[in-house]
């Protein structure tokens, strides 16, 4: 069992509900349920809604994740499940469930990070990951670089954002262009009808003066507020506003400084693999300008493919998974739902 163990991981840290298998480093299933659409009108995800769908989908998703794989909760070695980062009550669902699986079926838990199993996942597409790597995690809820020395054992922070979330500017952005939520793939697809280099949008943290205290750090809520005046701007003149031009420049702006801190991090450690994870990382314009500036310094570019990106259960079986081949110690049953989980802390300790 510890070289191909068999590990379900149940994801609830926000608006979807995962539930993934995978045995060893190969994925046997993946079964999603997502309440994005009941957040849709609100712009953004409510947090009780998120929790109530989880609910509901819990147990089907487990039965179809089970059904997909073939296998029975009986034949599972483990059962991984995110503990934190996240949203508290939609933390709770997927604990409280996991807990009540691994009591029922008398099967080890592992309470594990939300951000590392981002990191992990990658290891289902491209195998094992070279450490150190440097791990940059973009999505919603965070924007963060991190240093991987050992996956099992935490991983250093390098820098993260400021102010928002490089995944709630395109959310956020989206919004008063008036295209929709979740904005992240709308604003992928206007973008390439339109001009990057039509307008030129701040980029964040990068002049002289904020590199000193803010090197690895990022800040999106000025490019934000920046598209919002240009965007009124037009609106004032009575002249029409033009969306693909806009996202493609905001695009740009994004990923023109993830990739150049990414690329930095890489550089300043000595690191030659970046791995990028999070729902922006399914975005096509970062992942072909993370490569072509990464090509430059002999740097490795991993990004798995856009549905392991963004949130899922094969996550959390991935990085359980790992846990047990290197022979980590399970959580006790008691592990908190821990919506401020620290990065430092890959599992909750036994
Ligand atoms: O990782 P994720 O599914 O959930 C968390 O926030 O943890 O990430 C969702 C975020 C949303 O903000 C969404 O707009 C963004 O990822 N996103 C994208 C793309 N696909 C999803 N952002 C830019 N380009 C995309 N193609
Ligand atoms: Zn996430």
């Amino acid at each position: 069992m510890r070289d191909e163990p068999l590990v379900l991981g149940i994801e609830t840290s926000c608006d979807e509900t995962g539930v993934g298998i995978v045995r060893g480093h190969t994925l046997l299933a993946d079964a999603l349920a997502s309440s994005v659409d009941q957040h849709a009108r609100f712009g953004g995800v409510v947090p009780e809604v998120a929790s109530r769908a989880h609910l509901e989908a819990l147990v089907p998703t487990m039965q179809r994740a089970l059904d997909e794989a073939g296998v029975t909760l009986a034949d599972v070695d483990a059962i991984a499940v995110t503990s934190g980062p996240g949203l508290a009550g939609a933390l709770l669902v997927g604990v409280a469930a996991a807990k009540g699986y691994a009591l029922a079926a008398e099967k080890p838990i592992y309470g594990v990070n939300h951000l590392a199993a981002h990191v992990a996942v990658d290891t289902l597409e491209h195998g094992p990951l070279p450490e150190p790597a440097v791990a940059m995690l973009v999505s919603g809820g965070h924007s963060s670089l991190l240093l991987v020395d050992d996956l099992t054992a935490g991983v250093t922070p390098l820098g993260a954002t400021i102010d928002d979330a490089a995944g709630e500017a395109f959310d956020k952005v989206a919004r008063l262009l008036g295209l929709g939520f979740p904005g992240g793939p709308i604003i992928d697809r206007a973008a390439r009808e339109g001009d990057p280099a039509s307008i030129a949008f701040p980029r964040g943290l990068t002049a002289a003066k904020d590199l000193a205290a803010h090197r690895f750090d990022f800040s999106f809520s000025g490019l934000k507020t920046a598209v919002a005046r240009w965007v009124e701007s037009r609106e004032r003149a009575g002249e029409p506003v033009p969306v693909a031009d806009v996202s493609a420049s905001f695009q740009e702006a994004v990923c023109d400084v993830l990739t150049a801190k990414a690329i930095d991090a890489c550089r300043a450690n000595g690191v030659g693999t970046l791995v990028i994870g999070g729902g922006v990382a399914a975005n096509s314009r970062l992942r072909v300008l993370a490569e072509e500036r990464a090509a430059k310094h002999g740097i490795a570019v991993r990004v798995p493919r856009p549905g392991l990106c963004t949130d899922n259960g094969a996550m959390v079986a991935a990085l359980g998974s790992h846990l047990v081949r290197a022979g980590v110690a399970p959580s006790r049953l008691d592990l908190p739902a821990d919506s401020a989980m620290s990065l430092t802390a890959v599992s909750v300790p036994g």
